[in-house]
Parts: C-alpha cells; sequence; structure tokens
C-alpha cells in the first residue's frame, strides 16, 4: 500500500490528539472523526494542519460515518466510553458506543475495503490475576469484571472471529492504564490522579495499596498504534498485542513511593482493601518481539512531568471536572 490516510475514530480524546500529532508529524493524511464530548480544544493547535480532515460526527450515525470511512484505508477506533465509572453512569450509552457502534464502524471498513481495523481495548480484561506470582499474557483468561471491561472483551472476540479472509484485517491492543501530559488532560487515572493530588499538597486516600496494574504513558501508546499501523498485515492481522512494558507494572504503593522520592513531606493514608477487582501483573514480550515496540517514557518520569505541571501554576484549577472523564 503506499502511503495510507489513517482515520482516527475518538482523535480529540486523552490518547487520540496526541497519536494524531505523531501521525502528522510523520506525515500521514490524517482524518479525525469525534464528538467531542469533552470538546475539541484539544485540537486548536493542529486544526488547520493541511493533512488534517476533522469531521464532528457521532460513530453511531452509520450513513455519515460510511462516507467518511469511504476515503481511508487504516481505521483506528479509539471512541468509547472509557473507565468503569463513566461506563456504570450511562449504562445503555456505554453499550451502544462501546459494542454496536464499534462492531458496526468494523463493517463499514471491510464494507469500504480498508486494510486495517486497529480496536483500542484494555490490560483491564483481565481482571483479577490467578497467580500473583505470575504475570498474565494475551493467551491469558479474560476475566472481565466491569462493564467498560465487558464491552472490550465483546468487541475483541466479535472481531477475532470474523473471517480470515476478509479485506479488512483487525488487530486487538490492549493498552495498560495511561498516564501523562498531553493536549487533552485527565486527572482520573491512578498515576495524574495521586501525583497531582499530592503535588497540591492533600493528604492522599489510597484504597488497597497492594494492588497491581501496568501503566503505559500516551506518548508510548500512540507510538504502538502507529508500531501496529505500520508493520505488515501477517504480524498483525487478527492479533492481540498488550501494549506497555513489564518493568512498567506497579502496586499503588509503588507509585505513592516513587511520588515520594520527588515530595518527601507528602501525607498518604492507607485504606484496608482485600479484594479489588484490578489485580493483574502484565507481560509485554509479544509486542517488543514481534512489533519491535519498546517504550520511551516510564512512570517515574511521568510523575516528574506532572508535579512539574502542577507547581508550574498553568492549570488554574487542576481539579476542574474537565479533567476527568
Ligand atoms: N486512557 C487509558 O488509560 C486507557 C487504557 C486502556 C484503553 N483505553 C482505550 O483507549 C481509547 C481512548 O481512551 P482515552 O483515554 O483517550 O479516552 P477519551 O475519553 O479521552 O477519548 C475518547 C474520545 O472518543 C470520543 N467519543 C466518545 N463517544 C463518541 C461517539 N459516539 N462518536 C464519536 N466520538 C466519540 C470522545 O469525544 C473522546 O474525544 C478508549 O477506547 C479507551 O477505552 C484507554
Amino acid at each position: 500500500m503506499k502511503q495510507p490516510k489513517i482515520l482516527i475514530v475518538g482523535g480529540a480524546g486523552y490518547i487520540g490528539s496526541v497519536l494524531v500529532r505523531q501521525l502528522l508529524k510523520k506525515n500521514y493524511k490524517v482524518g479525525i472523526v469525534d464528538i467531542f464530548r469533552f470538546g475539541g480544544e484539544s485540537l486548536l493547535e493542529i486544526y488547520n494542519h493541511p493533512n488534517l480532515d476533522i469531521f464532528k460526527e457521532d460513530i453511531r450515525n452509520t450513513d455519515k460515518i460510511d462516507k467518511i470511512i469511504s476515503k481511508y484505508n487504516i481505521i483506528v477506533n479509539l471512541a468509547a466510553i472509557v473507565g468503569d465509572p463513566a461506563c456504570n453512569r450511562e449504562p445503555d450509552l456505554t453499550r451502544s458506543i462501546n459494542v454496536d457502534a464499534a462492531i458496526n464502524l468494523y463493517k463499514l471498513s471491510e464494507k469500504n475495503k480498508c486494510k486495517k481495523f486497529i480496536f483500542a481495548s484494555t490490560c483491564s480484561n483481565y481482571g483479577k490475576m490467578k497467580n500473583s506470582k505470575l504475570y498474565v499474557s494475551e493467551t491469558s483468561d479474560l476475566v472481565p469484571l466491569s462493564l467498560y471491561a465487558q464491552t472490550k472483551v465483546e468487541v475483541e472476540k466479535y472481531l477475532l472471529s470474523q473471517n480470515r479472509n476478509n479485506i479488512c484485517h483487525p488487530t486487538c491492543l490492549r493498552f495498560s492504564t495511561a498516564y501523562g501530559i498531553g493536549p487533552k488532560i485527565r486527572f482520573d487515572l491512578t498515576v495524574n490522579e495521586f501525583t497531582k493530588d499530592l503535588a497540591m499538597g492533600k493528604e492522599l486516600l489510597v484504597y488497597g495499596e497492594q494492588f497491581w496494574r501496568p501503566y503505559c504513558h500516551i506518548v508510548d501508546i500512540a507510538r504502538a498504534v502507529i508500531a501496529t499501523i505500520e508493520a505488515p498485515n501477517k504480524i498483525t492481522s487478527f492479533a492481540v498485542f498488550n501494549v506497555g512494558s513489564t518493568k512498567e507494572n506497579y502496586t499503588k504503593q509503588m507509585i505513592v513511593d516513587e511520588v515520594r522520592k520527588n515530595l518527601p513531606k507528602i501525607k498518604v493514608k492507607y485504606v484496608l482493601q482485600v479484594d479489588d477487582p484490578r489485580d493483574y501483573r502484565v507481560n509485554f514480550d509479544k509486542i517488543k518481539k514481534q512489533l519491535k515496540f519498546k517504550t520511551i517514557k516510564n512512570v517515574p518520569n511521568g510523575i516528574k512531568e506532572i508535579i512539574k505541571l502542577i507547581k508550574s501554576g498553568i492549570l488554574s484549577n487542576p481539579d476542574d471536572e474537565k479533567y476527568k472523564n
């Protein structure tokens, strides 16, 4: 395929707004479909870029989306109701966007003879690891314990069960929990939230400090999507990849300890929690070996980045609801 045209669905979001910038830097022609649930300000600096087209559209609008997709070769679906609290607040909306519209998007991509369909899934699909001494990998059992994770597993199952002769080859990317500062800020994710609260001098309440999760910077998540776009179909076709680094698994306690290295006087209270549905340490060998993907960021540096932003005073109110999904 000559330089493909790439459509980022959900391209104004936390991850999408970083991914779109990286693609434009690599001279790709890029389209964004987004309903701007959180506004479109994340695109202010690039909206006028000659290689970018922006479509304010709901992915549930089949006719309009069909026409847009017909102009692109590769579709990346990031659009969703994201995170457990947001999904639990609006379960019907969540199912219609995260499952029905996502499946429809793939059908439209196949109908329009797109070459690749990249689906943003999550390591939350692993739920709780059976053996806390081991790491889960792409072949481990999926235990989706929240509505959010259930919707992601459902779409993965649909995509991976499609006819292997289809023109449009699906790939499922299970992202680690994201962190880092970008054009759209989210302070409702563990590393960002803990660091922000502690940098603002608040006392932090930590529930279940012993539970593990992998974390990945938004810059690296975007790089992993591009690695998937650029890899030959024989590697990415009907494949699942965990996105992150095996070294970047942390307990909540470890994140607090990392913040304390920068801010020795922080106040933290631990709340005993014996059971947490999300407790998983993830192995990322597959993406490293098959896509030659290595992260360039890590949590300790991400924490420094967030502390610097909060201390700079650039954000007039870091607690503003607009920074939460
Ligand atoms: N952020 C994380 O930690 C994380 C971890 C694992 C997986 N993911 C997945 O990555 C993707 C992106 O996550 P994010 O953190 O950037 O989320 P986000 O909420 O910042 O971005 C999602 C974007 O999708 C758009 N959108 C929502 N519904 C839409 C609709 N009906 N039509 C058109 N656009 C719509 C929103 O306006 C938003 O801009 C999601 O699919 C999420 O499930 C994220």
